[in-house]
Formats: C-alpha cells, structure tokens, sequence
C-alpha cells in the first residue's frame, strides 16, 4: 500500500515528536500528498503507525478543513475571504472564478482539474486578494490576472 519512501518520512516525523500521537498532524498532510486525499487506507496507516484508533484519526481529519476524505483534484484554489483580502475585492475573486470553473466553494470540477474554497487569513493581508494554488500564492488578483494564472496551468 504505501511505499517504503513514505514509510520512511512517517518515520522521521514520528521521531521529531516527545509523544507519538501528535504527529497526527504531519502524517495525514503526508498521506493526502500521495493519495491527493485521505482515503480509509490512509486512515488505517496513520493510525497504526500511531499506535491510536481509526475514530482518532477521523475525529482529527474530520475537524480541519485542510484536509479531504476525497480526491481533491490537481490543483486546490485556496481564495482568502479574511478581511484585507474581503476589503479587497475577496468576494469578487470568488464570483469570477465560480463563474469561469462552474463550482461552488467547497466543489470540484467535474474532470478532477479544480476544486475551489474559501479560507482564512493566509498571512499575505499586504497583497490582498490572493490565493493559493496547491502550494503557490498568487497576489494582488484581478480577474484578467486570475485568467492568466488558469490560463497558465498544465
Ligand atoms: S486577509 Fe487575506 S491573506 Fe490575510
């Protein structure tokens, strides 16, 4: 199921902590970044290399929006509505980008090639509105600039 590779980096995070158990954290970003989701697979191996229950790691993946039970699609565009980027123009980031993807924050699109949310503060308030694409931030949008960045993607 899961490679020795990642095997090895649950490892090294288990041991960066006094308590086993609060590796959690770390272990399902590292689960979702090779299965682009949480699947119960994934569940199973977080909680044995923990050494907890699977209800444990539900309960945890379950209360932080950063992370999903399903495919979360090639690229996760992450548009801040905290309040710089609300005062902004924030909301006309997301009218313009449910217009051009046909989705709804918290949706992805039909193919699997985006899925849009809104978050909070992203620690970027002086170039408001942004947003982020898988890792990437994007910075001062306009929606012509919101169009070359999709424009842009493979
Ligand atoms: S308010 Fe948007 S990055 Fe902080």
């Amino acid at each position: 199921m899961f490679s020795e590779q990642i095997n090895k980096k649950a490892d090294e995070i288990i041991a960066r902590y006094p308590v086993k158990r609060s590796a959690i954290l770390p272990l399902l970003h590292l689960v979702q970044n090779e299965e682009n989701q949480i699947s119960k697979d994934g569940m199973r191996f977080v909680a044995k290399k923990l050494g907890v229950e699977m209800n444990d790691v539900y309960e945890v993946l379950t209360f932080y929006t950063m992370y999903f039970t399903e495919p979360i699609g090639k690229y996760h565009i992450q548009v801040c509505r905290t309040i710089s980027c609300y005062l902004c123009g924030a909301e006309d980031i997301t009218a313009h980008l449910v217009k051009r993807l046909g989705i709804k924050p918290g949706q992805r699109t039909e193919d699997g090639r985006f899925r849009l949310s809104e978050v909070e503060c992203l620690g970027s308030c002086c170039t408001a509105p942004m947003f982020q694409i898988n890792f990437d931030y994007h910075e001062n949008l306009t929606p012509e600039k919101i169009d070359q960045i999709l424009d842009s993607l493979p």
